[in-house]
């Protein structure tokens, strides 16, 4: 019956934290796989004003009936709001289509959808390198995914004119995904001179910007890192920008995130709205309620929105803090090497450069662990392990 499906090889991100979990060396094996913000004690956090919001989810306890297919009005605000910025336009004219996702995978996964049944012709290009599972994604909802020239090792940056050129062959609706800010692998970002020109180039050739934001408020600060977001809006584009409380509100496991779709006009964000809905309600009916309750009070009271977002400023100072370590002990080491790299990356991830049997090395002989293609997530350094991960990062380099 089942003799012609081929095995699954495993997710290279998500696999690691199984091998993690697995490995008996709990003295000393560091995880610096997976996107996951853990404290200076090596902890996952519960943010405290999700403690507030989950106090008052519980007391008294709530129904917990069906959500609407988009989920609770007072997330999707929460989600325009930081994504566009309070008392904005487009927020007033309604012309953005918003639903609350199974994480920022569902949104992607939802738009992905959307776009291959309205824009059937239309190809789908990631940034090289990118998040392995927006291929898998845009791939499984049926488009055909291209790379565009994206990162640049010789310089640590992106290889702008490359990049632009790529785009300028690019056909009527064919999607870009970009990532607003802290990219996912490299670190490396676009900067503000960039994205006016990339954005014109979009406007100019009739593409699809997909965006996708899973750091806000990681890089710079939260009004910051929606800038390419915001300036697309600006411009007029239509424009996708998928979201993802995962992080930023250390709520992984609850699957907590948005789709936005920003139209011409009321009308077509409306229509664009029900498709959206239908969307999800063939593959999973509606989101699930609790992290939709969880934002819709943090978000939508000014005090727990302000302690919230101090807690983000505070995991990504500890994560700018460990970049900094982490460069000064490995300069110490190899100082005929430039660790620059890593304090000018931002968000979770810094892209080092290790091969993937360097890589290996980390693993089997230190038990540090990241992503083959050398991707490291900062924010598994603490103060008592980055001296030993340095140590492991010299030796492999040596
Ligand atoms: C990552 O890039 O490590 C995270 O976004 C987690 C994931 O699902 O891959």
């Amino acid at each position: 019956m089942f003799t012609h499906v081929t095995p699954y090889a495993g997710d290279p991100i998500l696999g690691l934290m199984d091998k993690f979990a697995n490995d008996d060396r709990t003295d000393i094996k560091v995880n610096l796989g997976v996107g996951v913000y853990y404290t200076e004690d090596g902890k996952l956090p519960v943010l405290e004003c999700v403690k507030t919001a989950e106090a008052k989810i519980a007391n008294p306890p709530r129904p917990r009936g069906y959500l609407p297919m988009d989920g609770l009005a007072g997330y999707k605000k929460a989600c325009q709001e930081l994504l566009f910025g309070k008392d904005t336009a487009v927020i007033k004219e309604g012309r953005v289509a918003t639903i609350a996702t199974l994480g920022g995978s569902g949104a992607l996964k939802v738009g992905a959808d959307f776009i291959h049944e309205w824009f059937p012709t239309a190809k789908c290009y990631v940034s090289d390198p990118t998040w392995g599972n927006h291929i898998s994604i845009f791939e499984g909802a049926g488009l055909q995914v291209g790379k565009y020239p994206y990162y640049d090792p010789a310089t640590i940056g992106v290889k702008f004119d490359e990049m632009c050129a790529f785009f300028e062959t690019l056909n009527e609706n064919d999607v870009v995904l970009l990532h607003p800010c802290c990219h996912n692998p490299t670190g490396v970002d676009l900067s503000r001179e960039q994205w006016e020109v990339v954005l014109d180039i979009v406007k100019r050739k009739k593409l699809i910007p997909f965006m996708d934001i899973a750091y806000q408020g990681f890089g710079d600060d939260m009004d910051a890192d929606a800038f390419a977001i915001r300036l697309a809006v600006e411009k007029g584009l239509t424009v996708f920008v998928s979201n993802s409380f995962s992080k930023n509100l250390s709520l992984y496991g609850e699957r907590v995130g948005g789709l936005s779709v920003v139209a011409p006009t009321k009308a077509e964000a409306d229509t664009v709205l029900g498709q959206l809905k239908f969307t999800v309600r063939r593959i999973y009916s509606s989101p699930p309620s609790h992290g939709n309750a969880v934002v819709d009070i943090v978000m939508n009271d000014e005090a727990l929105f302000e302690q919230w977002v101090d807690e983000v400023y505070q995991m990504r100072d500890r994560i700018r803090d460990m970049r900094a370590k982490l460069q000064a002990a490995l300069q110490q080491r190899l100082p005929e090497r430039d660790f620059g790299y890593f304090t000018k990356q931002r968000g979770m991830f810094s892209f080092t450069g290790l091969t993937a049997a360097q890589v290996a090395r980390l693993r089997e002989e230190f038990a540090v662990y990241m992503v083959d293609n050398g991707r490291m997530c900062v924010a598994g350094l603490n103060n008592a392990n980055v001296e030993y991960v340095a140590n492991a990062i010299a030796e492999v380099l040596k």
